[in-house]
């Protein structure tokens, strides 16, 4: 089948969804999968989604212009002067609108009759509405605020101007994402999940069949369970070869069409596969540039950082720690080698640069392709970020515990001299404030709350004493290196975490496409005989 399809990407972000769609080729090096139309209202986000449709306009070969840039040979050259057509192609791609506004409304509703003049029906919907009030942080924020009425929060029903597409659009397939607090979240003492499902079901009539990509009620489906378990749309990154614990909702709708012309074994088929052991944080990040931490509040300097860094990690190497006698010998012994290691080391870490390093040879093979782009000379978007010199010396702390004890230490292990000036620090409150990524264990999941602080993610090598930069985080997510991440640090992060792990994202298209061609090849017989 040389069918093409058209991908309409909402509420887009950096573009992980898209990423994974148009990754997709058939035996013959084709594109199945189009990308019509993503539209994103955050300009960084904008930026970034744009550039990367650029990217994808040369089809596997860049120009060396956008390799000079990446590899920080020369400024952003005015790529629409260098390469108009390319350029027009991804402006059309890419719309700054936001959903839900009237400006936005007219305008996509335009662009999606002139979609489905061209494509008909061979549209593919992707994204999920924004999901700050459904998730659990948010709603245990907000349940704090004075005032705070769920049902007035337009977050709470944006989805709504999702279904009013789908709606208008009808497409061939539809894949929403969502954090998974939406199972639990509820307006009125109705389940927001719930709500969600129904409308789906119902978009014209009743003509979306909901298929769970990971089911975990049995590792099959059957043609009864035409309303699987909610748990069961929970689809944890972790399980399916991703370098990171992640649990997200993923709902796909196939059209009633072509669902009625699948049966069970087909469906089967096109599961998520399951990874046979998960991929560690070691396999990801081992060989990247060794780099150092800012200094936010000190003068800035290699030498300033080198030596209040070796002072604080001998004074954490003889802290007062509850460790058994073995891990504690283990700990201090490790911790002055990290120390005397950096007063000796006549090389210096810098914050940046270091040369692009492969993905350890220990990366499963497909995953290390999707990564690596032998053309990268240095790895972009990879700055540290500032600490001050109190949180140096937690971070190196929870590298070594996380090495000796096998787990990131909780508030109550922290020796005393460590702990932050907080009322509540040993109150259970803040038992998780530093968390370290373990080598020989899947990231922690990478939220938009990397963007604040680094607690969250510290770097697992005591030596550095850091938390993770952009592009450790990307990698995690599984962004391919020469994925570019537009706007200041800050909103690059935002992105990172906000985003469907592109690898994740390619396995949910190939799904798709399964299910696709077998729907529609069935459907073809069926019609013919
Ligand atoms: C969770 S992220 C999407 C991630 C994306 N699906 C991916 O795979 O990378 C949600 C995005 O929706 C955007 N957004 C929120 N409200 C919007 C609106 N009304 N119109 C357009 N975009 C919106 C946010 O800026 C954010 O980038």
């Amino acid at each position: 089948m040389s069918t093409e399809f058209a991908i309409v990407d909402l509420f887009a972000g950096p573009g992980g969804l898209a990423e994974g769609f148009s990754s997709i080729r058939n035996k013959d090096g084709s594109h199945p999968f189009q990308i019509a139309l993503s539209v994103e209202k955050e300009d960084s986000a904008f930026e970034t989604l744009r550039f990367r449709s650029f990217f994808r306009q040369f089809n596997g070969s860049p120009p060396a212009d956008y390799y000079r840039f990446l590899n920080g040979e020369i400024p952003e050259p005015d790529w629409s002067a260098l390469f108009p057509v390319e350029w027009k192609h991804a402006c059309l791609e890419t719309v700054k609108l936001e959903l839900g506004s009237p400006v936005a409304t007219r305008e996509i509703d335009a662009r999606l009759a002139q979609i489905t003049a061209n494509y008909r029906s061979n549209v593919i919907l992707i994204g999920g509405p924004p999901c700050q009030a459904y998730s659990l942080v948010g709603r245990a924020r907000n349940k704090g605020t004075v005032g705070y009425e769920a049902s007035a929060d337009h977050r709470h029903f944006l989805y709504k101007e999702y279904i009013r597409i789908l709606q208008a659009l009808m497409p061939a397939v539809f894949v929403m994402e969502n954090v998974k607090g939406l199972l639990s979240s509820s307006v009125d003492g109705e389940r927001v999940f719930d709500q969600v499902l129904g409308d789906l079901r119902r978009v014209g009539g009743g003509s979306y069949r909901l298929v769970p990509l990971a089911p975990r009620s049995g590792q099959s489906f059957f043609a009864g369970m035409i309303h699987p378990p909610a748990a069961d749309f929970v689809v944890r990154a972790e399980d399916h070869g991703i370098p990171q614990s992640r649990h997200r909702i993923i709902i796909v709708g196939i059209r009633a069409d072509i669902a009625a012309g699948l049966d069970d074994s087909q469906i089967n088929a096109a599961l998520l596969p399951r990874s046979e052991s998960p991929v560690m944080v070691q396999q990801i990040l081992k060989g990247m540039p060794k780099l150092r931490s800012g200094l936010s509040k000190e003068n800035d300097s290699e030498q300033i950082w080198k030596s209040e860094t070796s002072r604080i990690m001998r004074d954490v190497s003889k802290a007062a720690i509850e460790l058994s006698d073995d891990d504690k010998k283990a700990f201090r012994a490790l911790g002055k080698n990290v120390a005397g290691g950096l007063s000796a080391a006549k090389k210096t870490y810098r914050r940046f640069g270091g040369a692009y390093a492969k993905v350890p040879a220990s990366c499963p093979n497909e995953l290390k392709q999707w990564l690596i782009d032998r053309r990268l000379k240095v790895f972009p978007n990879n700055e540290t970020r500032g600490h001050m010199l109190a949180d140096l010396g937690r971070y190196f702390y929870a590298a070594l515990y996380g090495r000796i004890v096998g787990v990131s230490p909780k508030a109550k292990d922290f020796p005393r001299e460590l702990a932050p000036d907080h009322r509540n620090w040993k109150t259970g409150k803040f038992a998780d404030r530093f968390r370290v990524q373990l080598w020989k264990s899947p990231a922690t999941t990478i939220t938009s709350h990397i963007s604040k602080d680094g607690h969250y993610f510290i770097h697992p090598d005591p030596a550095q004493c850091r938390s993770l930069t952009v592009r450790e985080a990307a990698r995690l997510q599984t962004f391919p290196d020469n994925y570019f991440f537009k706007g200041n640090r800050t909103q690059q992060f935002v992105q990172v975490g906000n985003a469907v792990p592109p690898f994740l994202a390619r396995k949910i298209a190939s799904s798709v496409y399964g299910l696709l061609l077998a729907g529609t090849v069935s459907r073809k017989l069926k019609r013919a005989s």
